[in-house]
């Protein structure tokens, strides 16, 4: 690709791995896998997990391996979650799985990514086409949920899950991504984006992405801004550790009013909704000291709250049940 067209391409793309050794935080599964191809017994495969752990990555990788410049003849990429039935699916694999191959022997190869997407009479339906084109294709199920898929699929498949990835792999990537898009970002912005992406690859490109057209200089004789930690927390959506700290700290400390004044301030100017901030509290309170009847008043309590949420509760009403929770169980303390 050239440096123009490339240049377009969200990062997730244009970071895609394009060879197994690309893959990173996954070894133990590309070992087995390759392990299976060179003994020439593929299996049907099944790679399950969280997103942006890398299973799409990993099997068109692998698949770029096995076949190299005849991948088009003999690679079939079809994803389940496409509005279009089982019927379009049953016929564009028989009519790959039946058309001749010209340039070499072995298995064909389909791969059904978001198959926990479709039906349970679609999946029926493909555990049969599965058996009905054994002889000559292998398939490889990419799903999110393992219990989502039909028993009797499952059973045909060697079963791999991805787990989200480790803050090194993360930060292995990242900083290539770094280096080739020239970006200066600070240590605890980079700590702060292998934190909140929570072992996902795709989420941490994409907000890397975002910060950069965020420090943009528009003076083109400027430098772009470093990337901070604030800019990070901005593009994720997700509070600042400092701004919860201050939240609950007045919570805790002030009087109703000013307490009341402080939550709604810094929602406000953050953009926040009190969700995010009832997570935050969660982790904070990890770290505060407290008697145990204080901490469970607390925590029972917040979890209420953001069930009440969930349910399409009053954001106003639960901010100040979140204070009301927090002041009553604070008596305990005194
Ligand atoms: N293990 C990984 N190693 C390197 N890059 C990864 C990995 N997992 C995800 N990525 C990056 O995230 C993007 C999405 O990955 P993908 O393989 O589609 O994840 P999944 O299919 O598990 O949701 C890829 O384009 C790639 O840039
Ligand atoms: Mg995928």
């Amino acid at each position: 690709m050239t440096e123009r067209t490339t240049e377009n391409l969200p990062w997730v793309e244009k970071y895609r791995p394009t060879t197994l050794e690309d893959v990173y935080g996954q070894l133990d599964i590309v070992s087995t896998v390759k392990r299976f191809v060179h003994e020439g017994r593929l299996p049907h495969l099944l790679f399950y997990g969280p997103p942006g752990t890398g299973k799409t990555s990993t099997i068109i990788a692998l698949a770029r391996e096995i076949y190299g410049a005849n991948y088009k003849s003999m690679v079939l990429e079809l994803n389940a979650s496409d509005d279009r039935g089982i019927d379009v699916v049953r016929n564009q694999i028989k009519n790959f799985a039946s058309t001749r191959q010209i340039f070499s022997q072995g298995f064909k190869l389909i791969i059904l990514d978001e198959a926990d997407a479709m039906t349970s009479v679609a999946q029926n339906a493909l555990r049969r086409i599965i058996e009905k084109y054994t002889k000559n294709t292998r398939f490889c199920i990419l799903a999110n949920y393992a219990h989502k898929l039909n028993p009797a699929l499952l059973s045909r498949c060697t079963r791999f899950r991805f787990s989200p990835l480790s803050e090194d792999a993360i930060h292995e990537r990242v900083k290539n991504v770094v280096i080739r898009e020239h970006l200066s970002i600070q240590d605890d912005a980079l700590h702060a984006l292998l934190k909140l992406s929570k072992g996902d690859m795709r989420k941490a490109l994409n907000v890397l992405q975002a910060c950069k057209a965020a420090s943009l200089s528009l003076d083109s004789n400027e430098k772009d801004e470093e990337i901070t930690a604030e800019m990070i927390y901005e593009c994720i959506g997700a509070p600042h550790p400092q701004d919860i700290e201050t939240v609950l700290s007045s919570i805790m400390k002030d009087d109703w009013s000013t307490a009341y004044m402080i939550l709604t301030k810094i929602k406000q100017m953050k953009g926040l909704a009190l969700v995010d901030l009832l997570q935050g509290f969660v982790e904070l309170l990890d770290g505060v000291e407290l008697q145990p009847k204080t901490r469970i008043g607390i925590l029972k309590g917040l979890a209420e709250i953001e069930y009440g949420i969930s349910k399409g509760g009053d954001e106003k009403i639960q901010s100040t049940a979140v204070i009301g929770v927090v002041k009553s169980s604070m008596e305990n303390e005194a």
